[in-house]
């Protein structure tokens, strides 16, 4: 044990710290871990991600006790799970609240970093880690969809998994691959089942490990972004600085309470969020011979499903469908390139010029409308619309290079700027 470390030596904590790093590991993460004083709400939604994420893993279990996959009974037991099971209405609303409630607190955790350049040197790989497990969130989402077996699981499942047809020379092997069937099937479920419960969570919590870790390493930024770490006392501890605990874990139990506020009102009084959270169409059991008229992902996915849609010309000889699943698949892997795209010399949207406001605003609206025209049906306006929308939306990161150094940048001030409330 290194001679350093202050803990504890007599008692049940002094057996167990000799054994295993516990009084060092709270005291470097928690009561000794020093995060920028001028914190706001929109720090709150990382540790509201971590929530919400216990609350799939718990009442996922519990569904799994009920569930069952298999293409005969699966919306039976969904429906034995809503019905007979007690309580079983809750937990299935819980989870499927949580679902949508998890990329709420993702995309507005996302926009946080976005305005104050969290994502920037030295943290890099924080963000990194995020767009990784953004791509897991939505696998995770996606197979998720496909359990309780009704219209639009099958065939949502059955439209997207088709994109992947579109892949030249492989596709159409690919496509029986994914699916281990020539069409959506009880393989399918089965499969996507064992990805849903097992493979992708498993992932998902390992990349949250890494996550935290690189954060921890490297310590929060803040709306000023200012390094905190760059000014400290005789200690060595940040002057910006204050412990995690309990001033932190304190401040967080205010966005923990209004946030369930808010999810036991949707779960209580509007579990189906008119038709956005739970599509009407799939309280109808999954029938291969009927397709329904309008299929539209979940509300979380139509940023992306517009931009798919917005791609339907042919280039280069190869179809359109092909280029809109590289369209849809590129408008998430950009992000992964921002920490290197994003040239500012500053942080903080506090003092960039006024002009990339508009541009961040510009990009967050098109970001709205591709998300709303996604749950539309096609329309030639919409059409160009989400094409306008697209362009903006790319434009944003491929340009950024060049509009991020633009302008007169404010100056940062030395420490940060914090006006106890
Ligand atoms: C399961 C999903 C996630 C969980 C549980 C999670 C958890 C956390 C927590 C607890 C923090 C520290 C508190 C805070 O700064 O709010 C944090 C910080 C951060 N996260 Fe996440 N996160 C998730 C997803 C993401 C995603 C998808 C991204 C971006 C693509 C991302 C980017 C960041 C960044 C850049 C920071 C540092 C922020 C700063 O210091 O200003 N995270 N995350």
């Amino acid at each position: 044990m290194a001679a350093d470390k202050k803990v504890e030596t007599t008692g049940l904590m002094g057996w167990i710290d000799q054994r295993f790093p516990l009084t060092s590991t709270y005291k470097a993460h928690l009561s000794e871990y020093y995060a920028p004083k001028n914190f706001n709400f929109w720090y709150f939604f990382g540790s509201l991600a971590l929530l919400v994420l216990v609350i799939q893993i718990v009442t996922g279990i519990f569904l799994v006790m009920h569930y069952k996959p298999d293409a005969a009974k699966a919306f039976e037991s969904v429906e034995y799970i809503m019905r007979d099971v007690p309580w079983g209405w809750l937990v299935r609303y819980m989870h499927s609240t949580g679902a949508s409630m998890f990329f709420v607190v993702v995309y507005l955790h996302m926009m946080r970093g976005l305005l104050y350049g969290s994502y920037r040197k030295p943290r890099e790989l924080i963000w990194v880690f995020g767009v990784a497990i953004f791509l897991c969130l939505m696998a995770e989402a996606f197979m998720g969809y496909l359990l309780p077996w009704g219209q639009m699981s099958y065939w949502g499942a059955q439209v997207i998994v088709n994109l992947f047809t579109a892949i030249p020379v492989i596709g159409p092997d690919l496509g029986i691959w994914i699916r281990g069937d020539y069409v959506v099937s009880d393989a399918t479920l089965n499969r996507f089942f064992s990805f849903h419960v097992i493979a992708v969570p498993l992932v998902l919590l390992g990349l949250v490990v890494a996550h935290l870790v690189a954060l921890h390493e490297v310590g929060s930024n803040n709306p000023d972004g200012v390094e905190i770490k760059e000014k400290k006392d005789a200690n060595g501890i940040p002057l910006d600085g204050i412990p995690f605990h309990p001033y932190y874990t304190v401040h967080d139990i205010l966005g923990v309470g209004v946030f369930l506020m808010v999810f036991s009102a949707i779960v209580f009084f509007a579990p189906e969020m008119g038709g956005y959270f739970l599509e009407y169409n799939n309280f109808i059991p999954a029938d291969p011979l009927k397709t329904p008229p309008h299929i539209a992902p979940v509300w979380y996915f139509t940023p992306y499903y517009s931009v798919l849609r917005a791609i339907d010309f042919p280039m280069l000889g190869l179809d359109a469908k092909f280029w809109g699943v590289i369209a849809m698949g590129g408008a998430v892997v950009i992000l992964f390139f921002l920490p290197w795209l994003d040239k500012s010399p500053v942080k903080s949207i506090r003092y960039r010029p006024n002009l990339h406001k508009y541009i961040y605003a510009t990009f967050i609206v098109s970001f709205v409308i591709l998300g709303y025209l996604g749950v539309q049906p096609p329309s030639p306006v919409g059409n160009i619309v989400a094409k306008i929308c697209t362009l903006i939306y790319f434009g944003f990161f491929v340009a950024m290079p060049w509009w991020s150094k633009m302008g007169t940048f404010k100056k940062v001030p030395d420490r940060v700027v914090f006006h106890a409330h």
